[in-house]
């Protein structure tokens, strides 16, 4: 069993903890979670401690207020932290910045205050996800921020299942020039292929079952990707025709950066969709027009 990792609650304990290790020289390595962990966000502790080696690792816990729009599940969001200390402490991870939400947002006491100057996400926000979710990846990018001037991190890992909000954030810190190494992570799966989630916990056990059509539809896909984008689509489409109890929201191949797909070479397929009353994504890297080397 590896040490605890010393939990800071408040930006001066976070500071002084990382004051050492930066006087040392080390690098510091950064993973954004909500809590809720489960094996996708220890596979991102993993890869910020191959990135940096033998410097800290900081992950923070902080359920984000402000990317959560009216009726979505910011009280039913699970807080866990004892469990979740157990995985990072599991994980080799030096630091857990845990705030409270008037630490991130000052003068929050009812309600949250917003910063004055905040970050506009541009028009990446708009499509796919948010479309449904106005305001999510501007909530994003805030905390995201925040929490980046905070940490000082040499190197951020975020999980590629999550696909439009690492590409925001990769987009974040190229436009605003961050000086951060903002690292992907694959998705982990589940051994039936169901991607990881928080939300998958919100699953009753035949929806549960009924899930796993999500990542079957983005492999039929990727099987016929050799015909193209809208070939790869039609077969999806029919895939998920024969799929109960999944309702669509999107299934779209997009450009590796969400940018209008290539007719052949690499690109992205995602899919949105309702099982029950939960929203799940999942998404896939995509090879068109020639043979896919993922396809596995
Ligand atoms: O992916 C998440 O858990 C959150 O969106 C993040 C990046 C921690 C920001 O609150």
């Amino acid at each position: 069993m590896c040490a605890a990792p010393v939990l800071a609650s408040t930006r001066e304990e976070l500071s002084k903890l990382l004051t050492d290790a930066r006087r040392a020289g080390h690098r510091v390595g950064f993973v954004p979670t909500m809590g809720a962990l489960h094996a996708g966000h220890a596979s991102l502790m993993d890869a910020a401690r191959e990135a940096v080696g033998d410097g800290p690792v900081v992950v923070s816990i902080f359920v984000n207020p402000l990317q959560f729009g009216a009726g979505e599940d910011l009280d039913r969001y699970p807080r866990t932290l004892e469990a979740d200390l157990e995985v990072c402490a599991a994980h080799g991870v030096d630091i857990v910045f845990a705030p409270a939400v008037d630490e991130v947002y000052p003068g929050s006491t009812t309600g949250v205050v917003e910063p004055q100057v905040t970050v506009d996400p541009g028009p990446l926000a708009g499509i796919l996800e948010g479309a449904t979710r106005p305001g999510h990846f501007r909530g994003v990018l805030i905390v995201v921020a925040k929490l980046f001037g905070l940490v000082r991190p040499d190197v951020a890992v975020f999980g590629q299942k999550d696909y439009q909000q690492l590409a925001l954030i990769r987009r974040m810190a190229d436009d605003l020039c961050l000086g951060i190494d903002v690292v992907g992570a694959e998705t982990v799966r589940e051994d039936d292929d169901l991607a990881l989630s928080s939300r998958n916990r919100y699953l009753e056990p035949e929806q549960r079952e009924q899930a796993v059509a999500l990542s079957r539809t983005l492999r039929r896909a990727r099987a016929d990707a050799i015909h193209g984008a809208d070939s790869a689509l039609a077969a999806a489409r029919a895939e998920l025709r024969a799929s109960e109890g999944v309702d669509l929201d999107y299934l779209v191949i997009t450009g590796t950066d969400l940018g209008p797909a290539p007719s052949t070479g690499e690109a992205r397929i995602l899919i949105a969709a309702r099982v029950g009353t939960t929203r799940l994504i999942d998404n896939m890297p995509i090879h068109l027009g020639t043979p896919d080397r993922h396809t596995s």
